[in-house]
Parts: structure tokens; C-alpha cells; sequence
């Protein structure tokens, strides 16, 4: 039997079209929600990404400025420019774009980000806000996956969860989500000695290390739900995840697509940190 696809498209839709819903109420009432995204240098793939933002954004009702500088801007300039967004009242979430050019310690660049205004959820202040459950932002690609848990109905409560990759924007804050629903998380990375072991336990997958077929059949529990966070090209250049779809689809429950999948669910919820950005500073923010 084949999995049931979890379709990123359709469920990022639906939450830019509550974006867009709420946006309007807060404009109501005087207040634009605004997101300021810098690029520096020209990183192709950056481009891409930076002009999605700002297209969301607009698309939702959101101010939205790009700031594009040359790769020779120096780190002081670049910071002061983060403080000055950090004043700036139009403005409710701040996004530097990663990575930064290599004279540039990206580490300190984040730190600069005002906590408020963290919508990326990188700063110290946002990891260690999820870490010990208090109210903030959550980076935006494991928040996207725990919306499509949550619109699968996928109750977390005592499951196995097996996270494959440990980076600080995907798989460290992923187990944080996934334990803070009352999952049994394990992060598996390059040094676990039998990941098949680990992933044959698991009720839920998330894979999120960037190299193809990381999971494959063979390593999956009948019905799991596989969550797949990569973003590679096969050998024809065709963008594709983590996990051998053709093969885990045959065994899983339910699974992400690449694309369609976890990609369009990323872009979503940074529209929803910047949206509640702007509602914690009119004071209207209600957590759901
Ligand atoms: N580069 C690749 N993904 C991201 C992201 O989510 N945020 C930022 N700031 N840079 C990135």
C-alpha cells in the first residue's frame, strides 16, 4: 500500500490565506506587519530564496524590503544596518540572509537581531526560549513540520521519533518540538553507529542531514510518517530529498514529497513569525 501524501502546497496555502486574514485585522487597526531581508553578495541560490520572501510577503498583505548589498560591504556596516531595522517601527522581523560572505561571522550577525524580531529563530535568545518551552520564535522549517503533523492528526504523545541530522535551524530545534509534544525523540547524526536500528523503532522520521537517499525502505517501520527536510538534485538535476521516495512511499503511512513537501511549508511559517512579531508589538498576539 502507498503512503498518503502530505501536500505542503495546499497546507501552505491555507496558512498564507490566515496570514493574509489576520494581517488585514492588524491593519485594521493601524498596524502594517513588516519584514526587512538583506542579502549581501550575489549567492544564486540566495537570490531565489530572498525574492520568495519578499513575493510571500507582499502576496500576504505584509510590508516586505529586500536590501541588497555587495559582497565588500564590511561586518560594521552590516551590523549597523541590523540595528538601525532593530529601531525601526515599520519593521517587525529582521532576516540576514545566510550565508553571509566569509569575512563575515554569521554567529555575530545573528546575535545583533533583536530577539523581538528574530523571525528566522536563530538567535540564542529563540533557541533557548524552545528549549525551555517559553513564548518565541521558532525557526521555520521544523515549526512547517510540526504544522503537517498536526494537520495529519499525528498525536506525538509516547511515539518514537527519530530526527536524522543535528544542525542548529533543523534538527536540534526539530527533537526540541517533537519532546515538547511528548514524543520519545532520538537525533540521530554522522556518527550514530546503526541509524537503521534507530529508524525501524520509529513511529516518525524527520530527515534532515542534505543527502540523498539517507532512508530508504528498508529502514522504515510499516505506517511511519516520514518527514522529508532535504533539498538535493539527483543525477538528471532534479530537485529531490533526503529519503528514496519511490521506495519508502511503499512502506510508510504517511510521507513529504520534495518538492511540495516541507519547501513551502518553511516559506509559510516565516510569514507567520513576522505576522506575530507585529502582533506582539500591537499587543494583540493570542497564542493558539
Ligand atoms: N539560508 C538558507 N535558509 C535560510 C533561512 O531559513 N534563513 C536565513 N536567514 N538564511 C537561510
Amino acid at each position: 500500500m502507498s503512503a498518503q501524501l502530505i501536500d505542503g502546497n495546499a497546507l501552505a496555502k491555507s496558512i498564507r490565506a490566515d496570514v493574509a486574514r489576520r494581517c488585514a485585522a492588524l491593519k485594521a487597526k493601524g498596524v502594517t506587519p513588516g519584514l526587512a531581508v538583506i542579502l549581501v553578495g550575489d549567492d544564486p541560490a540566495s537570490q531565489v530564496y530572498v525574492k520568495h520572501k519578499v513575493n510571500d510577503s507582499h502576496e500576504a498583505g505584509l510590508h516586505s524590503v529586500l536590501e541588497r548589498y555587495p559582497a565588500t560591504m564590511s561586518e560594521s556596516e552590516l551590523l549597523a544596518r541590523v540595528e538601525a531595522l532593530n529601531r525601526d517601527p515599520a519593521i517587525h522581523g529582521v532576516l540576514v540572509q545566510l550565508p553571509v560572505p566569509r569575512h563575515m561571522d554569521a554567529g555575530q550577525i545573528i546575535k545583533a537581531i533583536s530577539p523581538a524580531k528574530d523571525v528566522d529563530g536563530f538567535h540564542v535568545a529563540s533557541a533557548g526560549a524552545l528549549m525551555i518551552g517559553q513564548p518565541g520564535f521558532w525557526p521555520c522549517t521544523p515549526y512547517g513540520c510540526m504544522k503537517m503533523l498536526e494537520a495529519i492528526g499525528c498525536d506525538l504523545r509516547g511515539k518514537n521519533a527519530v530526527v536524522i541530522g543535528r544542525s542548529n535551524i533543523v534538527g536540534k530545534p526539530m527533537a526540541l518540538m517533537l519532546l515538547a509534544k511528548n514524543a520519545t525523540v532520538t537525533i540521530c547524526h554522522s556518527a550514530t553507529r546503526d541509524l537503521k536500528a534507530h529508524t525501524l523503532q520509529a513511529d516518525v522520521v524527520v530527515a534532515a542531514v542534505g543527502k540523498r537517499n539517507v532512508l530508504t525502505a528498508d529502514m522504515v517501520k510499516p505506517g511511519a510518517v516520514v518527514i522529508d527536510v532535504g533539498m538535493n538534485r539527483n543525477d538528471e538535476g532534479k530537485l529531490c530529498g533526503d529519503v528514496d521516495f519511490a521506495g519508502v512511499r511503499e512502506v510508510a503511512g504517511w510521507i513529504t514529497p520534495v518538492p511540495g513537501g516541507v519547501g513551502p511549508m518553511t516559506r509559510a511559517m516565516l510569514l507567520v513569525n513576522t505576522l506575530e512579531a507585529a502582533e506582539r508589538a500591537a499587543g494583540v498576539y493570542r497564542a493558539d
